[in-house]
């Protein structure tokens, strides 16, 4: 049940991608790690190496909550590079007394370890609550700035950005103004993507579920707009939720090469999870590519990297099981408004999931799957055709739809040993592609 080509940790609970970057030639995946257990305490950050996002270095500890300025939980961060000198900033989470404290820290690597520098910023700012972490680093026109995820005192959820040289005392400019009323108490993991457009993508939490969107614990959304750096307002042309599946959080960007991970996890229901029973919880997603359409909408799709998991290539059809639980589906339909079709994945005598397109509507119902539950629904725009493009890793599914306009990213358990999918019935369609591509063991 353990994914391949996903990253996960030998033992304990990974959350949170952090740090991504590309560094002497490789890139530098770190991420929140519980190593000791699978709880969300004692978060270390984890590091793993990796030239193409398929093959990883093994695991190392890049940080430990081991410093009273970081004592519970060394908290999600960024890193950048200065005169080729990796630093990493992050969060020092401390408790006492039923209160928090929250640090804002840098660390350096020096020969192989990170060295921590210690907090560059020791206080909250007046306004807002101990929720206060996950900076992110980013430049714009020459000026190295940080955002940060806040909660303010009428517990709505914001982002502040500051400036921030890193040898000095960053300095606040502000929170961003943001034109969207979302109904959230905190944004987590703030993060700027610049593309012809400023895509501000964050996690808010407490947003109400509704019947097509927002359907999870918490949400990871990306509003395309203009930031403008004068006065930190935000005016949105299109805000989205990122994923549209069962399992997906806290994802994080690396600017340069417009690229995005995330979390596949959410911190509910995490005993239901079969890996418990291993030792193990959660994976990240794969690695997408970001870009914006000609409706500045954001796609986002694999990225080309994963095109070399392909071995073989098979044609298929209608009607058969396939048994694989580890590779590529491509489906391209052509539909109209009667079209009906069925899939049947993760499927054997115990269990199945199913993705059903009907009425504009793909709904994925893992409620007959091992351990996890539920169903989720994703509204597309009405069209002419349907692209499907399924990843299978062992016991997550990755649906990129039409080209990368939604995304649905879950886990799906099986532990039988007769795993199949199989394209069970369509109608009222011309199913003009059905390739499966069997990936490299
Ligand atoms: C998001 C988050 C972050 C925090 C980290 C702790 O999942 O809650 O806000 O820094 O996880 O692991």
């Amino acid at each position: 049940m353990r994914p391949k080509y996903h990253l996960t940790a030998p033992f304990g609970l990974i959350n949170d991608p952090n740090g991504f970057i590309k560094y002497k030639n490789e890139y530098y995946l770190f991420f929140q790690w519980n190593p000791d257990g699978l709880l969300h305490e004692n978060k270390h950050w984890g590091l793993k190496k990796t030239k193409d996002f398929i093959n990883f270095s093994d695991v190392e500890i890049a940080l430990e909550p081991d410093a009273w300025f970081d004592k519970d939980g060394c908290y999600s961060g960024t890193s950048r590079t200065i005169n080729d000198k990796l630093y990493l900033i992050y969060t020092g989470n401390v408790k006492s007394n039923h209160e928090r404290q929250s640090y804002q820290c840098v660390a350096k690597l020096e020969n192989d370890a990170f060295v921590k520098l210690g907090p560059i910023l020791k206080e909250i700012p007046q306004g807002y609550t101990d929720h206060f972490r996950d900076p992110f680093y980013f430049e714009r026109d020459n000026q190295s700035y940080f955002m940060i995820g806040a909660q303010n005192k009428d517990l709505e959820g914001e982002a502040l950005i500051y400036n921030w040289d890193v040898f000095d005392q960053p300095q606040l400019l502000g929170p961003i103004k943001f034109d969207q009323k979302l109904d959230a108490y905190m944004w987590e993991c703030p993060n700027l993507w610049q593309a012809q457009k400023d895509v501000l993508i964050f996690s808010p939490q407490g947003i109400p579920n509704e019947k097509y969107q927002y359907q999870n614990l918490y949400h990871s959304v990306a509003a395309v707009g203009k930031l403008n750096m004068q006065d930190l307002s935000f005016k949105t042309e299109h805000l989205s939720e990122l994923d549209n599946g069962f399992d997906f959080y806290a994802p994080q960007v690396y600017e340069k090469e417009n690229l995005l991970i995330g979390w596949m996890g959410l911190p509910e229901k995490e005993m239901m999870h079969p890996s418990q029973k291993d030792n193990w919880l959660h994976t990240l997603t794969m690695v997408r590519t970001l870009s914006l359409n000609e409706d500045n909408e954001l796609i986002q799709k694999p990225h080309p990297f994963y095109k070399k998991l392909r071995m073989k290539k098979i044609n298929g059809i209608l009607k058969e099981k396939f048994f694989f639980n580890y590779g590529e589906i491509k489906l391209d339909f052509k539909i109209n408004r009667n079209t009906e079709i069925n899939l049947k994945l993760f499927a054997s005598d115990n269990y199945q999931t199913t993705l059903t397109f009907k009425n504009d509507i793909l709904t994925l119902d893992r409620s007959q799957s091992e351990g996890l539950t539920g169903i989720r629904y994703l509204k597309l725009k009405p069209k002419e055709s349907l692209k499907l493009q399924i990843f299978m890793d062992k016991s997550t599914l990755e649906i990129f739809v039409n080209d990368g306009e939604k995304v649905m990213s879950s886990r799906i358990y099986n532990t039988d040993s007769d795993v199949f999918f199989e394209l069970t019935s369509i109608e009222n369609v011309k199913l003009q592609r059905f390739d499966f591509y069997e990936f490299e063991r």
